[in-house]
């Protein structure tokens, strides 16, 4: 029998978890044990060519995430309503989530894993932080027998597309910020980005699972974005053989008892691996005790390389469906403090 996916959303993430679905139904079928299909496409309005089914499409988000053939609830609609509440629906019906929603995550995570423990299902959200790079799973897992002490992350693909190429093609930041909007990185209001919140909330996620603790959220997090960067802060940063970049910075307290996350504009040497990290790519270096350092890079915005990710979170519920084993994700909880990291 298929398992059948209810897509809650169907903009630029969307229509591409879509496609890649419709693209590769053999593969997928394969690598699950049995085929996906798409149940249903909750969008707001029926009137948009979105080069989908029409079929598929309901402005009824709730009854589709709620409906008794779904097995996984995709959700790609963003912010916190009504997202919250359909996911909520949904884990509460017995389904299993994806999701791509970092404001979410960040303000109400806990929330969304206790309901998805109590349901026994899973939800899983790689596409949330850094877009396709496998970075929330090795956080998680593979390093889950190590012990992580700081994460230094470029994070938003906007503001790093900004600042190279404010410093590599003298861009004034306008300029630079509507072509960044016209290649469809930014948010639907840029502020998210340029002023950090976009950031601080994938940091919040960051230091969750790399802490193993579920006491980080968005508001914990010491924000400042890059509107007060100037051409002159960036040819000041060259002169002295650094350049600036938005990274966001979880770091355990030296006594190892608190957790600290910030995001703000940093002067980076050009020798650190970060520095090299052009126009939106996205990169987050890990500092643990065993692993030592550890970069993960790759594109950390648009629709393709985000359903990437959804696409393989989508193939990892499916097969515990399969095998009735749900692994829920980031429910741990070690009781980490957080201190605050303004005046550090
Ligand atoms: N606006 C975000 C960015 C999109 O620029 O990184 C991906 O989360």
């Amino acid at each position: 029998m298929a398992m059948k996916v209810a897509l809650l959303g169907c903009g630029v993430v969307g229509s591409e978890v879509v496609r890649l679905i419709d693209e590769q139904p053999e593969e997928l079928a394969a690598r699950v044990g049995t085929p996906l299909e798409i149940g249903g496409i909750a969008v707001r309005r029926l009137d948009r060519d979105r080069g989908v089914d029409p079929a598929l499409l309901t402005t009824d988000a709730t009854a589709l995430a709620t409906r008794p053939d779904i097995d996984v609830v995709v959700e790609v609609i963003g912010g916190i309503e009504p997202a919250r509440s359909l996911i909520l629906a949904a884990l509460k019906a017995g389904k299993s989530v994806v999701t791509a929603n970092k404001a979410l995550l960040a303000e109400d995570g806990q929330t969304l894993h206790t309901a998805a423990r109590e349901a026994g299902v899973d939800l899983f959200y790689e596409a949330s932080v850094a877009g396709a790079i496998p970075l929330l799973r090795p956080l998680r897992d593979s390093l889950a027998g190590d012990r992580v002490d700081r994460v230094l992350g470029i994070v938003n693909g906007t503001t790093n597309y900004v600042l190279d190429r404010m410093d590599s093609a003298g861009s004034g930041f306008t300029e630079a910020l509507e072509e960044a909007q016209t290649l469809g990185y930014a948010e639907a209001d840029p502020t998210a980005d340029v002023e950090g919140f976009d950031a601080a909330a994938k940091a919040a996620i960051l230091a969750r699972l790399a802490f193993h603790t579920q006491q980080v959220t968005a508001d914990d997090v010491h924000r400042e974005g890059i509107t007060g960067v100037s051409a002159a802060d960036i040819a000041g940063a060259r002169a002295m053989g650094c350049v600036v970049k938005l990274l966001a910075i979880c770091q355990r307290s030296e006594d190892g008892g608190s957790v600290g996350v910030r995001v703000h504009p940093v002067m980076l040497p050009v020798e650190h691996p970060l520095a090299s990290v052009k126009e939106a790519y996205n990169a987050v270096f890990v500092e643990a005790e065993s692993a030592g350092s550890l970069m993960f890079y790759g594109a950390g915005a648009g629709g393709t390389p985000t359903a990437s990710a959804v696409l393989g979170d989508l193939v990892a519920v499916a097969r515990n469906r399969l095998a009735d084993t749900h692994v829920g994700e980031g429910g741990h909880d070690t009781g980490l403090l957080v201190h605050d990291m303004g005046e550090t």
